[in-house]
């Protein structure tokens, strides 16, 4: 991909956050500059910028434009407001809160400088937030590849794979979760075919995912979500890799709605059933997935999407984001630290902890 899914731009005490807005994805390749933490903060409930860990680094990156001129004495005042106002943009993906609590860290670790009240002083706790915020990005970067290798044990030549929602290099730094496994074995020569879910109600297989593939030359098929179970019975499908936006201490794991689902037919049909992600969507302090918080959207997206109406004005609905597949529908969880299976609380303790 030639442009970056998010990058700084300029220096960091007037520079801006610019990334790629996925909501115009496929028909155009367009990015945005996000000048304020308002434009970030919109850009994250948006969907402009999403998947779990684009959305850490979004807040992260947001974090730096949210505290640019403002004066000493009301520093960290600022800075936990903007931290406040950045978590509330969308509640499931742990990584958002995980980035900013990380800057959080970085702000506690040299804030007795702010006591001085000078300008100078000032820039260079900036300096130390952008600092933060690249490591978080760079990290990312490292941590997509390490994921992408230690997956191939599980990919082999001539396999068909099934994804759900968009876990690629849209979703990350580059290179993705779910889709680095299959991005390394095609680098690695692998011949590997992928059918895509559409991923209701906002596409993101359809329009993110497909994209992706098909720009790394790799076979893509499309298909509605509805029509996973039955392309699973036909024998057409060697195991499915999703990503992750929390996973809880005891491996139930929140996706993208619709994953529950696929996990149930893998499971009925005897296909492995992996989860991509990094050490970032684990949240230990989750004893299981009936605690994640699920965000609901609006009415919209399901009766309204993309602009045309395709249900009555006034009809009730219901519109999760997100579910939750519990742990013994998972074969693995494949992490830059290696792959945790089978999925339970000692197995993950020993890779996370
Ligand atoms: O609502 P979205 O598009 O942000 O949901 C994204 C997903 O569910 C992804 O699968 C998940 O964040 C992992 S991205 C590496």
């Amino acid at each position: 991909m030639s442009i970056e899914t998010l990058s700084w731009v300029g220096d960091v005490s007037d520079g801006f956050l610019r990334l790629i807005d996925q909501t115009l994805l496929p028909l155009e390749l367009r990015t945005i500059d996000c000048r304020n933490v308002e434009s970030v903060w919109e850009a994250i409930k948006q969907l402009r910028v999403r998947g779990a860990p684009a959305i850490g680094i979004a807040a992260a990156y947001g974090m730096v434009v949210g505290v640019q001129n403002v004066g000493a004495g009301l520093f960290e005042k600022r800075l936990y407001d903007v931290a406040q106002y950045l978590a509330s943009s969308r509640p499931t993906a742990v990584n958002l809160f995980w980035a900013i609590d990380r800057m959080k860290h970085r702000f506690e670790s040299v804030k007795e400088l702010t006591s001085d009240g000078n300008t100078e002083v000032v820039s260079r706790i900036l300096e130390e937030l952008f600092l933060e915020a690249r490591k978080i990005h760079e990290e990312d970067r490292t941590i997509c590849r390490a994921i992408g290798n230690f997956g191939q044990s599980i990919i082999k030549n001539g396999d068909t794979f099934i994804t759900h929602c968009n876990a690629g290099g849209l979703a990350t730094a580059d290179y993705g979760t779910a889709l680095a496994v299959f991005f390394t074995a095609a680098e690695l020569g692998k011949r590997i075919a992928v059918y895509a879910d559409e991923t209701r109600p906002l596409l993101q297989g359809a329009r993110l995912t497909a994209w992706e593939l098909m720009q790394r030359g790799i076979s893509a098929t499309l298909i509605c979500d509805s029509m996973a179970a039955m392309v699973m019975r036909q024998g057409k499908i060697n195991g499915v890799i999703v990503g992750a936006d929390r996973i809880a201490a005891n491996g139930d794991t929140a996706n993208k709605i619709g994953t529950y689902g696929l996990a149930v037919s893998a499971h009925v049909h005897g296909i492995p059933f992996y989860i991509a992600a990094p050490v970032s969507t684990f949240d230990l302090m989750l004893s299981d997935g009936l605690r994640i918080p699920i965000e609901e959207r609006g009415a919209d997206e399901i009766c309204c999407g993309f602009g045309v109406r395709t249900a009555p004005e006034g009809v009730a609905v219901y519109n999760p984001a997100f579910d939750v597949t519990p742990a013994n529908f998972i074969t693995g969880i494949i992490t830059e630290r290696g792959i945790i299976s089978p999925v339970n609380k000692e197995n993950i303790e020993k890779i996370i902890s």
